[in-house]
């Protein structure tokens, strides 16, 4: 951990030493990405996709020589990248490493795999024409990552469940798993459930033999009870709800097997925080002060604490559920594994609504916020491990793992589908329909297939351990 700090304060002093100012500033900027962008992976519009078109593409693959690939602006290699150990993490440390061109095409199509088609998530169905994002490879410092095997990873999820969890970068995560699996499967998974809003999905994959895979996709932003901000419907701010969890995914954990929780982005927008049935504290609430009681709006938290009491008790209550499933005897499955993939960075250039694009080059360092939002994550699941190691009233204890994937992400915005979002983005721009607003891009989210694959595949080895 001194590591971390020192790495930290050699780079980024000035970002330290003015943090309230800086955060404060950022806020009103961050306030219109979050709107508009954290809500892009729910379209009320889109049709249910029905399961449909997903094609075995083929994983058989030659490693060519990569003269061909472009120069990659993403990265230089050799400057060190911050890294921890963790209790809690495979025996390899897989956070610290470097991106390294790979000619092999991707294990999938996303124009044909059938749960991002109608979603419009394939960056190349939107029409983005370069293809070089696609040929990384996560190269760990001090071991190799195991390529992807969605052999593999079906074997183990016969009959059980995994289930994402958070904020649509939790869905971007499950999408892709949905695709690398569809790559192996013998048939494209049916789309079993999805909300009317898409919010929560499920997908099962059956094989030849009668086994079932199911992968699902639970919103929860905020992981505790909250209500998004959405400008849409008049609601300015999230209203979180300290000491209250949401039951819509954990009540249904005695059913999970593996849950992948994912959030952070929703936190660091206006929110309101609520305890006991009071408002309690507020963060970015300035322009909304007036409607609250002084004390309180003028208490403004850090929406890193709050972050931070949010995984903690989440992670702490999923332990408490898991022991209580177990000495109750009641049967039934119970989960193994609670991963949590550590906080993906966003490579805004400016103005994500003025058309600015994302960041061409990497920053190789990350920043004040990402750092702090990972080692949250990071420091709450060791925490969890080490309360459940020592605790023996459970027969089967319930593992927690950081997917750590913070430094790799961090190096990737070439992997976000900037002005790809949508489709055919430029269309517009050419004709005389009046709409001359800047194209938006997206920096947050990941194409796929993309950088957000990597996730899985580090997933994939962190069950596997498990597995053993
Ligand atoms: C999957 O198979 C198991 C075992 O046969 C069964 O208990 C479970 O209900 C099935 N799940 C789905 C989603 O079909
Ligand atoms: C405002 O909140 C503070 C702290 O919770 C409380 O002590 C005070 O009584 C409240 N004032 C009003 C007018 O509600
Ligand atoms: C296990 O836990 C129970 C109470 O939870 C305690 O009484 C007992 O001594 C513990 N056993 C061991 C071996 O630590
Ligand atoms: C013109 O712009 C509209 C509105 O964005 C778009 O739907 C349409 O496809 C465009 N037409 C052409 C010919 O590009």
């Amino acid at each position: 951990m001194m590591t971390l700090l020192k790495t930290y304060n050699h780079n980024d002093k000035q970002h330290q030493f003015s943090l309230p100012k800086r955060n404060f500033v950022t806020y009103a900027v961050y306030a219109l990405i979050a709107v508009a962008l954290l809500y892009l992976f729910v379209d009320p519009a889109a049709p249910p996709a029905a399961g449909s078109g997903a094609t075995a593409a083929s994983s058989t693959t030659t490693t060519k020589p990569s003269s061909s690939l472009p120069p990659s602006p993403y990265y230089e290699a050799s400057s060190p990248i911050i890294s921890t150990s963790s209790a809690a993490a495979p025996l390899c440390d897989y956070s610290d490493g470097e991106w390294v061109p790979d000619a092999r095409p991707p294990l999938y199509d996303g124009t044909t795999c059938g749960a991002i088609k109608d979603d419009g998530r394939s960056c190349t169905a939107n029409g983005r024409a370069d293809t070089g994002y696609v040929h990384w490879r996560w190269q760990p410092r001090a071991c190799d990552l195991p390529d992807f095997s969605a052999d593999a990873f079906l074997r183990w999820l016969r009959n059980r469940h995994v289930a994402f969890v958070g904020d649509s970068l939790a869905r971007n995560q499950a999408e892709s798993l949905v695709c690398l699996l569809s790559s192996r499967s013998p048939s494209p998974p049916d789309l079993a459930h999805r909300s009317a809003d898409g919010r929560f999905r499920r997908w099962v994959f059956r094989d030849d033999s009668g086994g079932n895979a199911t992968v699902s996709v639970f919103w929860s932003p905020f992981l505790l009870k909250g209500v998004e901000k959405s400008e849409r419907d008049g609601v300015r701010y999230n209203q979180v709800f300290l000491d209250a969890f949401d039951e819509r995914w954990m009540s249904e954990l005695h059913g999970i097997d593996a849950a992948v929780l994912s959030a952070g982005h929703w936190f660091r927008i206006p929110s309101v925080y609520h305890r006991g049935g009071r408002v309690v504290g507020c963060h970015g609430c300035d322009d909304y002060a007036a409607e609250f009681n002084r004390t309180v709006a003028e208490s403004t938290s850090s929406f890193f604490s709050v972050f931070r009491d949010a995984v903690r008790r989440t992670l702490a209550e999923a332990a408490r559920r898991h022991r209580h499933q177990s000495s109750s005897g009641a049967g039934g499955k119970k989960p193994q594994l609670v991963a949590f993939t550590t906080f993906s960075p966003s490579h805004f250039e400016g103005h994500w609504n003025e058309g600015a694009p994302c960041k061409k080059k990497a920053d190789r360092e990350l920043g004040y916020t990402e750092t702090e939002m990972r080692k949250i994550v990071v420091e709450a699941v060791e925490e969890a491990a080490s309360t459940m190691s020592s605790s023996n009233d459970s027969a089967q204890p319930l593992r927690f793992a950081a997917l750590d994937v913070t430094a790799l992400a961090n190096m990737r915005p070439d992997g976000h589908p900037g002005p790809y979002m949508r489709k055919n983005p430029f269309a517009a721009a050419g004709n005389n329909t009046g709409d001359h607003r800047p194209v938006q891009h997206d920096c947050l989210h990941w194409c796929m297939p993309g950088p957000v694959d990597t996730f899985n595949q580090i997933l994939l080895q962190t069950i596997l351990l498990r597995a053993r």
